[in-house]
């Protein structure tokens, strides 16, 4: 598979998130929010690279099914355990596509009554957006081309690979 983003420039990326966040958050403590399955490799290395008090939780939600393009519903299927009413939420996404995730786990997160709800997304794909919806990290933005990798499945294989690659057009066998 072709290489998209190779492990030293993903690691480069997360550094540089973590960076942010511990600035903005300064003096602060933050609970990570995981979108499961995809960002729990992203959630792993964003936390090392933050230098602060923080916790993680996780959420898992259904949008894609094993097809490559997303159903436009989403459905809770494993909600937080963290109180997060005053505390600092940040939703630790894999990728960015049409919004329609985010925008419905920003919904539901708000609901929580945090004190603030930033969002970090290590891809973005601005071209696919369907709902108005902006990360505040992003670590690439990349072209419309299915991705599997460092987390990434596509019917839940590929999330071990250590790059992220472009899945072929029958790539998948
Ligand atoms: P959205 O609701 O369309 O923004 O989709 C977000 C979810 O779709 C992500 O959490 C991924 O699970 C999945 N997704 C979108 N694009 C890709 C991709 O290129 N590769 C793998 N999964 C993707
Ligand atoms: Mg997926």
């Amino acid at each position: 598979m072709e290489i998209l983003l190779k492990r030293e420039e993903i690691a480069a990326a997360v550094a540089r998130m973590g960076q942010q966040i511990t600035r903005d958050f300064a003096g602060e403590s933050v609970v990570l929010i995981g979108v499961l399955k995809g960002a729990c490799l992203f959630l792993s290395d964003l936390a090392r690279q933050i230098e602060l008090n923080a916790t993680f939780d996780f959420i898992a939600v259904r949008s894609y099914g094993t097809k490559q393009h997303t159903a436009g519903e989403v459905q809770l299927i494993k909600d937080v355990t963290t109180p997060l009413r005053g505390q600092n939420v940040i939703l630790v996404e894999d990728i960015l596509d049409t919004g329609l995730t985010l925008t419905y786990l920003i919904k539901h997160l708000s609901g929580h009554h945090p004190k603030r709800l930033k969002i970090a997304a290590l891809l973005d794909k601005p071209s696919r957006r369907v709902a108005q919806v902006q990360a505040d990290y992003v670590g690439f933005q990349i072209p419309d081309k299915f991705v599997v990798g460092y987390g990434l499945d596509h019917a839940e294989r590929f999330r071990n690979l250590p790059d992220i690659c472009v899945l072929e057009e029958g790539g998948e066998q």
